[in-house]
């Protein structure tokens, strides 16, 4: 079987806060990239890569720094087209002849405006149509003298080159950051680049559908692949995908540990085995679950607990049908990125997320993992493209520990049992007022903690619930939805009357940071 190939771009990354940006922008031109760390990329690692062109990314050192980062040397001898953005242009001309200068008293940051100068070149189609430009502008040190062969493009107040070509060799550089929303035409930049660089645009998903099922079936051969399934869209287009490529060798294991929402259990195996005919085992594991979790309050211990007693449940189906080779999961592209780190260490951890990791070598299995190229947008492009519904692919996100975060303290089945129900009435309401598809997640959380009221005649002493809904693009930083009040006092009402057990309801008004999405 042959793999279906596509023309592909490197960015090599110094070490930018936005670098994934710039791969968004190129993904959304239909182009493949990939990102990799300038010091993981070496003469021989580049020419295996064979790009069709590559990007140096922005970042925050200096080129006159002891060991600054810099590009593999046969980079610029490929014959390749090349875009430095900010700290890629310094290295660039640095490396090419120019000269880089420090930034006394020259330093931008934030917005900038760049003007033409006489030199029109295609790298700027559909610039400069209604004046200057606007540039978001980030760099400390900049260049002082291009190197030779480049021309000068466009200025700006502070950056005498903030746009250079080299024509010849299809080398480009610019100062700023085009990938962020603060340069309106950046995209446009980038699309000319790949234009310039002779990208078709094949990278779609229909093409990668294609691609991935005969990789898949490569991979796997004859051999069984086991799937956890969280009802999740990730692991369900893993899922759908992997099926499709290889039938009932698939079989996928969604676990019932009791911290599922209203309906849950139900609606992911209604769709897996009816509608998609995919071998389902639905193990009903709450008791198990529950049983571990009673009297623990602590969301370490909670989520550790419910980590290790999912590789047990999987463990034990998995040999259940008779020695699966590979395991599936929905590992996505920001997973797998290695980022250049200048903080000199690991990040703390704020919270240790719930996954398999560990289960495949334990259990002596290879993974498979179709997604691990794509970004949670294309994911969702490759749902729809497997038909989907719309109502599923758009579904929110839901963590692995389930409902055991939002009951902060201690978990009850009573307290899961009145937390299931608010957040069905909540989730309702979003839904009613078409609200669910602008937000990037909501839920509601049980606090650990009665407050008296009056209802009727008679005094009331019930739960007190915490609702959350946040805007966010990838779940890194998120800001509180802003509902209106009639919307609140709605919803309060509702689960009130609706749910027994609540007489008191909050809106959390956290951003994250300071804030985290989950309350736990
Ligand atoms: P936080 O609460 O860290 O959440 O701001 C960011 C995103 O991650 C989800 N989340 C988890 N997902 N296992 C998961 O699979 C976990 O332990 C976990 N904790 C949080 C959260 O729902 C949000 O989408």
């Amino acid at each position: 079987m042959t793999k279906i190939a596509h023309d592909r771009l490197i960015i090599i990354d110094f070490g930018s806060q936005v670098t994934q940006l710039i791969a968004r922008r190129l993904r959304e031109l239909n182009v493949y990239c990939e990102i990799h760390p300038f010091n993981k990329v070496d003469d021989a690692f580049l020419r295996a890569f064979a790009p069709k062109a590559v990007i140096f990314s922005g970042g925050p050192a200096s080129v006159f720094t002891d060991g600054a980062p810099m590009p593999p040397k046969v980079v610029f001898d490929m014959g390749v087209p090349i875009l430095g953005i900010c700290y890629g242009q310094q290295v660039m001309m640095h490396c090419l002849g120019g000269k880089v200068e420090r930034g006394h008293g020259t330093a931008e940051f934030g917005r900038a405006y760049v003007a033409p100068t006489e030199d029109r070149d295609p790298i700027l189609s559909g610039w400069f149509e209604d004046g200057n430009e606007q540039v978001w502008m980030s760099h400390g040190d900049h260049v002082s003298e291009i190197a030779p062969g480049f021309r000068v493009l466009g200025t700006s107040h502070n950056a005498p080159f903030a746009i250079t070509a080299d024509n010849k060799r299809h080398f480009y550089a610019v100062q700023f950051h085009p990938e962020v929303h603060h340069t309106p035409k950046g995209a446009k930049l980038y699309e000319n680049f790949v234009k310039l660089a002779g990208f078709q645009g094949d990278w779609t998903m229909g093409a990668y559908r294609e691609k991935a099922i005969c990789n898949i079936r490569e991979q796997v051969g004859a051999e069984k692949v086991i799937c956890g399934l969280s009802g999740g869209v990730d692991s369900s287009v893993a899922a759908i995908l992997i099926h499709e490529a290889i039938g009932d060798q698939l079989t996928c294991v969604f676990v019932d540990n009791g911290l599922l929402r209203l309906g849950e259990a139900e609606q992911v195996v209604s769709m897996f085995r009816d509608t998609y005919k995919i071998p389902l085992i639905h193990a009903d594991e709450s008791d198990l679950f529950l049983n571990a979790l009673e009297g623990v309050s602590d969301p370490e211990v909670k989520r550790k607990t419910i980590g290790r007693l999912f590789i047990e449940v999987f463990e034990k189906h998995a040999k259940s049908i008779g020695g699966a080779k590979f395991l599936a999961q929905g590992t996505l592209y920001p997973d797998v990125i290695e980022s250049v780190s200048f903080s000199g260490g690991p990040s703390v951890t704020i919270k240790s997320h719930h996954n398999v990791g560990g289960l495949p070598e334990k259990m002596g299995m290879r993974l498979v993992e179709p997604l691990r190229e794509l970004f949670k947008d294309e994911v969702r492009a490759l749902g729809r493209e497997l038909g989907l519904p719309a109502h599923f692919i758009g579904r929110h996100p839901f963590p692995g520990p389930g409902l055991a975060i939002r009951c902060p303290g201690e978990i009850t089945r009573e307290k899961l049992d009145i937390l299931r129900r608010a957040d069905a009435v909540y989730i309702d309401q979003i839904r009613k007022h078409r609200l669910y598809d602008e937000i990037w997640q909501a839920f509601a959380a049980i606090l650990p903690m009665k407050t008296v009221g009056v209802m009727g005649d008679g005094r009331t002493y019930d739960y007190a619930l915490a609702l959350r809904a946040v805007t966010s693009v990838d779940g890194m930083t998120a800001d509180y939805y802003p509902f209106t009040h009639d919307f609140l006092s709605e919803t309060a009402t509702r689960i009130i009357n609706e749910v027994r057990g609540v007489n008191r309801v909050f809106y959390d008004c956290t951003s994250k940071p300071p804030g985290t999405i989950e309350l736990e």
